[in-house]
């Protein structure tokens, strides 16, 4: 079975408004790259080159113009899915099925930075025999994520951005699917705000009992508010030495 790497760089990017009024969040910089750079790193330094990067808006031609074949990224081509609007992540997930065919998928979205690579999940993932894998990390603000309760090893439960958080474990937008999550996406209903919600689709796992999940080394962080944008490109600045390269 093979493996198929995504990223998820289609909604509206209000939350960075008006950086993002004429712009794609995703092509903003953080320290010295677009951000979209991040995700795609992250999925070839983890082995995979067949990667497909959702997008939707008017700046989606712009991806084109940036990635080409995915030169930059050692990669002989990329492919570009379109999502008209923002319904989610988990619509935009749904879109890349004929993409994937009956392989496997791991799933990142374009807004996540990671300090160390995924090689080590992405094989542990590999070697659980389908079902889903989820990564976590410990934050101080929960309620801004989908919040995982853990118990004696295996997830309860995962909620999305609860106002009342029961745990600091964060899922982190690194997803990893079989092929059976392109049925789930397909009978997933709009959540309250009028979202495909990746966290139901991680839940409809939980309950056949096929979810697993690790919690990750180093820092990881979101680019999507001001505040993360600004910790992104520090984090990403220090991590490429640029305090030294800078001064
Ligand atoms: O970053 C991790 C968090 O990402 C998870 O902990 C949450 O469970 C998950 O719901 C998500 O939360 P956000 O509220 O931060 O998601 P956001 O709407 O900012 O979307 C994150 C990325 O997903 C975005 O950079 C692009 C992609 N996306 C999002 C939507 C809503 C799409 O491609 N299409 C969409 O329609």
């Amino acid at each position: 079975m093979g493996l198929k790497g995504v990223v998820l760089a289609g909604g509206t990017g209000s939350r960075l408004a008006p950086l993002t009024r004429v712009t794609n969040k995703h092509l903003l910089p953080v320290y010295d790259q677009p951000m979209v750079y991040y995700p795609i790193r992250m999925l070839v330094e983890a082995g995979i080159r067949d990667i497909m990067v959702v997008t939707g808006g008017d700046g989606a031609g712009d991806f084109l113009k940036l990635l080409g074949n995915g030169e930059a990224f050692g990669l002989e081509q990329m492919q570009y899915g379109y999502q008209k609007g923002a319904g989610g992540i988990a619509e935009a997930l749904g879109l890349t099925r004929y993409f994937v065919g009956d392989d496997d998928v791991v799933v990142v979205l374009g807004d996540n930075i990671l300090e160390k690579p995924i090689t080590d999940a992405v094989q542990s993932f590999r070697e659980q025999g389908g079902g889903a894998r989820v990564l976590l990390t410990e934050v101080h603000d929960p309620e801004r994520f989908g919040v995982a309760e853990v118990d004696g090893g295996r997830i309860t439960r995962i909620v999305e951005k609860p106002q009342e958080p029961r745990s600091n474990l964060a899922v982190i937008g690194v997803y990893m699917y079989d092929n059976d999550v392109f049925d789930i996406v397909a009978d997933l209903e709009p959540s309250a705000r009028g979202e495909l919600e990746i966290t139901d689709v991680n839940n409809a796992y939980l309950a056949r009992g096929d979810l697993r999940h690790a919690v990750i080394d180093g820092w990881w962080t979101d680019a999507g508010t001001f505040e993360s944008l600004h910790k992104a490109t520090c984090l990403a600045r220090a991590l490429r030495g640029g305090e030294q390269a800078a001064s």
